[in-house]
């Protein structure tokens, strides 16, 4: 076996009522002006005021900063910075789902090594440590409070871009179940099923040794490896069990738990491992049409599981254990069953896509060489993209 290494937040607090212990956080970065990075729903759903309290009771002067919307704008992303520069604090809370948790890194970006955020993208390219943040998830699925990356939405390209860093894990990732009580159903299916297409990649991921091989520079993802597996598995396992009573019943806390921790398992899995294709094809989509990250991946995943089979039908088949099944083709269509039961979108044309949109979308995806790179069937061009996206459409 290659060596690998595996990585997660400087620390990890996982539990409910979890969020209190941001006072113990607090106290332990000593900080005194902390800037809480989160959108207006957060606000009014009270769970800011969780976040404040311990803040507060750790001593610290706090400002909220609540101007974070769906798939981050770049705009949002400026403002947020404005805001922070303007405050001036020793610690940022990326409070929210992934969207404000993503937002509060790149704000950590701008505050440590100046620029701006399209200055950012791509792998690998942050010099050095970014400002000390602590992100906190409302939602159970994107994992971005443990991954090394950050994603927003490029309003110039119409395009989801994203920005991979080792040094965008937080310092510390507080996950609390009981935040993600009153997530609405749509964002619990979409980011749910987002935490299954997470464990997938990952553990489909091409090998360690043909990653290397590939071309491309340096990287935060590493291929297929012990570790990820591990993670990636408990993901499926617990999404199969979890993610419909979740979404049938949000008040169903057994279920909340079992999903909030198969999104911080489904995180440690890709960060380590990597995204694929799925994610590469949805980030275009993402840009030009109205959908959620979760929506889309989950709409695209059996698409390009098809697409991968050839290459990775056994591996399939092992995560269909997790759902009591035998075989890949199983597999997948279980994963269509279980689209149709929490109101994932099934055809891209749902969303509005039209068939004079697809070879765009698939030159953009083939583009994002650091995703292609690491699915198991090596895309040879934007063509055979362009297939699985008409497969889709
Ligand atoms: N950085 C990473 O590693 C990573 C990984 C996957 C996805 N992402 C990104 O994360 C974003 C999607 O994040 P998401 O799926 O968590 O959704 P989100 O952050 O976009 O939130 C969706 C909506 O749900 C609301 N919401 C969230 N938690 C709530 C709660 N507990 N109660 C009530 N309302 C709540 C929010 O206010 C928002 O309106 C996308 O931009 C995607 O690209 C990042
Ligand atoms: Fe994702």
């Amino acid at each position: 076996m290659k060596p690998f290494t595996f990585h997660s937040a400087g620390s990890l607090i996982f539990g409910c009522g979890a969020v209190a212990q941001l006072e113990d956080v607090a106290q332990r970065l000593k900080a005194k002006r902390v800037l809480i990075i989160t959108d207006t729903t957060l606000v009014r759903v009270g769970i800011v005021a969780k976040a404040l309290a311990p803040l507060q009771a750790a001593g610290c002067t706090v400002e909220v900063f609540d101007g974070i919307t769906p798939e981050p704008p770049l705009e949002c992303i400026r403002a947020a910075a404005t805001a922070a520069k303007a405050f001036r604090p020793d610690l940022l809370v990326g409070l929210g789902g992934g969207s404000n948790m993503d937002a509060a890194k790149l704000v950590a970006i701008l505050l440590a090594h100046g620029g701006d955020a399209l200055d950012w993208v791509g792998d690998s390219r942050i010099p050095g440590p970014v400002f000390p943040l602590v992100c906190i998830p409302t939602t159970a699925g994107t994992g971005s409070e443990v991954s090394a990356a950050a994603v927003f939405t490029d309003t110039t390209r119409k395009m989801k871009v994203s920005t991979l860093s080792p040094y965008l894990r937080p310092a510390y990732a507080i996950v609390d179940p009981l935040l993600t009580v009153g997530c609405p159903k749509q964002v619990t299916a979409d980011s749910g099923i987002d935490a299954l297409t997470h464990a997938i990649e990952a553990y489909t991921a091409v090998d360690q040794d043909e990653f290397l091989n590939r071309a491309g520079g340096a990287t935060v993802y590493q291929g297929k490896n012990p570790m990820a597996d591990a993670m990636a598995m408990q993901t499926v396992r617990l999404v199969g069990k979890f993610l419909k009573r979740a979404v049938d019943d949000g008040s169903d806390l057994e279920a909340r738990e079992g999903m909030a921790l198969a999104a911080t398992y489904g995180g440690l899995a890709f960060a380590n491992a990597g995204v694929a294709l799925v994610h590469a094809m949805e980030y275009p989509v993402g840009g030009a049409v109205h959908v959620s990250h979760g929506a889309g991946n989950g709409l695209l995943l059996p698409f390009v599981m098809r697409y991968n089979v050839s290459v990775r039908s056994e591996a399939y088949a092992e995560l269909g254990k997790e759902w009591g099944l035998s075989g890949a083709e199983e597999f997948i269509a279980a994963i269509e069953q279980l689209k149709k039961e929490i109101g994932i979108p099934l055809r891209l044309r749902d969303l509005g896509v039209t068939e004079d949109m697809l070879p765009g979308f698939a030159e953009k995806a083939f583009a994002i060489q650091r995703l292609m790179r690491v699915n198991p069937r090596f895309p040879n061009n934007a063509g055979e993209i362009l297939g699985i996206y008409r497969a889709a459409l």
